[in-house]
C-alpha cells in the first residue's frame, strides 16, 4: 500500500475584484487589472492574422479566466522552467508569456505592481488534438518558434519531453478514466524532481455550480464544431486522490474567481527525494 501524503490544503486564491478588501487593496488590484488587460491584449493581438474567432476568443479567455492572472501573480513559472502544455487548445497561454516577458522588458509600468518578476528563458512545449488549432496557434506564435514548439498529438498516446512544469488546464476531463490514471503517470515520469504538474479541473459535486461548469464546457465544444466527445468528470477530491495515488504531494486552490464555475487549481508537486512506501505493522 502507498503512504497517503500530501495535504489538500486551500491556499489563499487570487481575488480578481477583492470586493472584501479595504480601498487601498482595492486600488492596486484594479491597478493590477488594468495593467494585466495590456498584457493580455498584446497576448491577443497575435491571433489577429488567424481571424476574429480565435482572437476574441484569446482576448475573452486570458481575461475572463482567473488562472491566467493567477500563475503570473502568483509566480508559478520559474525562470528557465521546460514547460509541456498538454491540450494547449490555441496555445493562449504560451501567448500570454510571451507577451508578459515582453512588456516587464518594456518599463516597470507595464508589469502589476508587487507581481513576481514574469517568467523568462522559458521554454514550452504544447500539444493538442485539434489541428486548426494548432495551425493558428504556430502561425500566432511563429517569431517565437525556437522556444515554443506547438504539435497535433493525442494525450493517450503522446510523448511527454521531460520537464519541470506540466499544465493541463481543462482537458483531465476528455479522457476516460483509466487513460487519466495512465496519462498522469506518464507526467509524473517526465517531471524532474521537485517539479510540478498544474491542473485545473471542474469540481463534480452535485450543485449549480458543476452544472453550470459542464454547459461552460458544451457551449466551447459546440463552439468549435468538433465531434461531441464523452467527458469524464470527477469531485476535487477523487482527483487529488488519484494525483497522490501517482506520487504527487497535492495542494488546491480555488479557481473561479469571477465566473459561475466550480473550477479548482490542484499543485502536484513530484518530490525531490522518491517517498518510502508505507510500511503496514502489525502487533502482537
Ligand atoms: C477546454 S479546452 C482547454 C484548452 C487550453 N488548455 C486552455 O486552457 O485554453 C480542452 C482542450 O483539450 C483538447 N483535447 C481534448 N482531447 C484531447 C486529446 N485526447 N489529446 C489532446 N488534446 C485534447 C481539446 O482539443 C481542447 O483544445
Amino acid at each position: 500500500m502507498r503512504q497517503v501524503r500530501g495535504a489538500h490544503a486551500a491556499s489563499g486564491a487570487y481575488n480578481l475584484h477583492a470586493a472584501d478588501e479595504g480601498p487601498a487593496v482595492r486600488s492596486s488590484v484594479a491597478a493590477a487589472d488594468a495593467t494585466f488587460r495590456k498584457i493580455v491584449a498584446r497576448a491577443a493581438a497575435r491571433f489577429r492574422s488567424a481571424g476574429r474567432g480565435p482572437y476574441y476568443f484569446a482576448r475573452g479567455k486570458l481575461s475572463g479566466d482567473p488562472v491566467f492572472a493567477a500563475l503570473l501573480r502568483d509566480g508559478r513559472i520559474a525562470a528557465g522552467a521546460r514547460i509541456v502544455d498538454v491540450g494547449c487548445g490555441l496555445g493562449v497561454l504560451a501567448a500570454l508569456l510571451v507577451a508578459a516577458e515582453e512588456c516587464e522588458a518594456r518599463a516597470a509600468s507595464e508589469w502589476p505592481a508587487g507581481w513576481p518578476p514574469a517568467p523568462r528563458r522559458w521554454t514550452l512545449h504544447g500539444f493538442d488534438l485539434r489541428e486548426r488549432a494548432i495551425a493558428n496557434a504556430q502561425r500566432a506564435l511563429t517569431d517565437v518558434a525556437d522556444r515554443v514548439e506547438l504539435a497535433v498529438a493525442d494525450m493517450r498516446t503522446a510523448a511527454l519531453p521531460q520537464c519541470d512544469l506540466l499544465f493541463m488546464l481543462d482537458v483531465a476531463h476528455y479522457i476516460d478514466r483509466d487513460a487519466q490514471r495512465a496519462l498522469f503517470r506518464r507526467a509524473e515520469e517526465a517531471l524532474v524532481p521537485g517539479g510540478t504538474l498544474l491542473i485545473r479541473v471542474g469540481d463534480a459535486l452535485p450543485g449549480v455550480r458543476f452544472y453550470l461548469t459542464m454547459i461552460g464546457d458544451w457551449v466551447t465544444i459546440l463552439a468549435r464544431g468538433t465531434p461531441w466527445p464523452r467527458l469524464h468528470f470527477r469531485s476535487v477530491a477523487e482527483w487529488i486522490a488519484l494525483l497522490q495515488d501517482t506520487g504527487f504531494v497535492v495542494s488546491s486552490q480555488p479557481m473561479s474567481q469571477g465566473t459561475p464555475f466550480a473550477n479548482v487549481l490542484l499543485i502536484a508537486h513530484k518530490p525531490r527525494v522518491a517517498q518510502p512506501l508505507a510500511v503496514a505493522f502489525e502487533s502482537g
